[in-house]
């Protein structure tokens, strides 16, 4: 017997929590969620929802139970509704007389061939020929007589054969509604005109669970501190752990390729003694990124074609005057009219160098405008220490642009690795020692190394490397190099006897060979897989 009190329905909780509380008190339970569901008027999948997050809680038990129901399909509903077809076309059939065949089927439309069929099967209806009349008799004839095969011209007649009937199809289908369906063999003809079906109806068995007491009461997942100060734990109803559980993946741990490339190429750098130079800047002027470098301003590289150029704003204001104004006439003349002090030796590339030109903001081209910075803050702080000039070693890894058409090798925006040696007397040969060493520190990849001459406006010599590629089975480039030219550093301020070894690279080609990539559309820029990542966690780096 239910208690009324704690059986109130709707009292706290949603009503169908409450009822399904109710249904499983003092050791009953709920046989059917299917059935309860249809007897509350509750939406079944609704009570699904309840007891499933109940069950969690174990206030309930749930058991799955799985049962064929008899359905009736489209058609049969329509039976139900309108009367067979048969019995349709039966009602269309005057007593007296009949119908003609064409005419029964205008009447009845397109299930008039299947009803005509039934009632002719149940002795309901015959077809007999309509006699045909004489004019049409004799043109048949006619055309027989000639070797015309035997035309049937006759027309069809249905007429009745019962008087009355009863639509027995109805009849079994309303009682399938009700739940009494008919038993074989009526029922597998139901089946096979495609009136009925079977439907597996899915719903659960219900009981009290072990937290059925502590109904209600949200069991606590962590003990606290405060709970075992106070007590309260011992009142506490507790989450059970499922050891059994699966952790999650973690989200974290992995490096995109070229992160793990150039940690790599950094670490290298600061073994070898390397400093790293500031690079957080992407708007550069004309004037570090083509000018200090001696690159002539009728340079095709300048042209808008090959270099993002920056609307707003347009130019740079501080451009060191004094300086600017060496780098003026190293460009006109050469060293002719600067003091011994910054005098090149030069004769310049001849031709008028407009500042405003100089001025002109941009997305650095290369990290050689940054090379160029730093270079001449060394020279500025030599000046200041009485020319003391220290030897040194700088490192730069970071974003460039490049008005490129994109395609499996080129993108507009990539990364540039770039090192300098600044010191006196060096040689062609520093520098192809260096960066042998450099090299040969990344990995067996490099080891093999060419060196082919090249041109540069701001290095003489100037160098491409390539390295072999095993997979590619051929010889590629990885970067270029060259000694900075006395264009370049005499107007820094620096003296004759110094020299600047450099070479530069993309990080993203040798990424792309350590990691074998053949598309850098995969490896970087906006429609990379971003899944990718994740699947990279571990450096392959050797
Ligand atoms: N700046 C050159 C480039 O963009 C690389 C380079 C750096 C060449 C330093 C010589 C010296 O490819």
């Amino acid at each position: 017997a239910r208690a009324p009190l704690s059986c109130n329905l709707g009292r706290r909780g949603s009503s169908m929590e409450e009822a399904v509380r109710c249904a499983v008190e003092g050791g009953q339970c709920i046989e059917d969620t299917q059935v309860f569901a249809e007897r509350n008027g509750f939406a079944h999948t609704e009570l699904v929802g309840v007891c499933k997050s109940l069950a969690a809680g174990d206030f309930i038990t749930t058991e799955a139970l799985s049962r064929q129901v008899l359905q009736l399909t489209k058609e049969g509903e329509a039976i139900v509704a309108d009367g067979s077809p048969e019995a349709i076309v039966f009602a269309h059939v005057p007593a007296d007389g009949g119908i003609l065949s064409d005419n029964l089927d205008k009447l009845v439309g397109p299930t008039a061939k299947v009803g005509l069929s039934k009632a002719i099967q149940s002795k309901w209806l015959q077809v007999v020929k309509e006699p045909l009349a004489q004019a049409e008799a004799a043109a048949a004839a006619a055309a027989e007589a000639v070797g015309a095969k035997k035309k049937d011209a006759a027309k069809k007649r249905v007429l009745r054969v019962a008087s009355e009937i009863s639509d027995v199809v109805q009849i079994q289908l309303k009682a399938v509604k009700t739940g009494n369906p008919p038993s074989d063999p009526d029922l597998t003809v139901l089946k096979k005109r495609g009136l009925v079906s079977l439907a597996t109806i899915k719903s659960f068995k219900v009981a009290a669970g072990s937290q059925y007491a502590n109904w209600g009461k949200k069991a606590i997942a962590d003990l606290s501190h405060e709970m075992l100060v106070k007590g309260t734990w011992q009142d506490s109803t507790f989450k059970q752990v499922n050891i059994d559980a699966g952790g999650l993946p973690p989200p974290g741990g992995a490096l995109h390729p070229l992160l793990k490339v150039r940690s790599m190429f950094r670490e290298t750098f600061l073994e070898m003694g390397f400093e790293e130079m500031p690079t957080q800047q992407f708007v550069e002027s004309s004037f570090w990124n083509f000018d200090a470098l001696f690159q002539p301003q009728q340079h095709p590289a300048r042209d808008a074609h090959d270099t993002f150029f920056i609307k707003t704003p347009a130019s740079t204001l501080d451009i060191p005057r004094e300086y600017m104004e060496r780098v003026r006439t190293t460009h006109e003349v050469g060293g002719q009219g600067l003091s011994d002090e910054y005098n090149s030796k030069s004769t310049g590339w001849r031709y008028d160098w407009s500042e405003e030109e100089s001025r002109k903001n941009l997305l650095r081209t290369h990290t050689t405008a940054a090379s160029s910075r730093t270079l001449f803050k060394i020279a500025e702080v030599a000046k200041k220490q009485g020319g003391q000039f220290k030897p040194q070693k700088y490192f730069s890894i970071d974003r460039v642009f490049r008005n490129e058409a994109l395609d499996a090798t080129h993108l507009a925006e990539f990364h540039q690795v770039e090192g300098f040696v600044i010191d006196r007397n060096l040689s062609l040969g520093n520098l192809m020692g260096t960066i042998a060493d450099f090299y040969r520190r990344l990995g067996p990849e490099f080891k093999d190394m060419k060196f082919k001459p090249t041109y540069n406006p701001y290095t003489e010599p100037s160098m491409e490397f390539h390295c072999y590629h095993e997979g590619l089975g051929k010889w590629v480039e990885v970067g270029n190099s060259g000694v900075f030219r006395p264009e370049m550093l005499r107007p820094m301020g620096f003296d004759e006897d110094v020299q600047v070894i450099a070479w530069g690279m993309s990080l993203e080609r040798p990424t792309m060979i350590k990691y074998g990539y053949d598309n850098i559309r995969d490896l970087f820029g906006h429609r990379i897989d971003l899944n990718m990542v994740r699947k990279h966690p571990i450096v392959r780096w050797a």
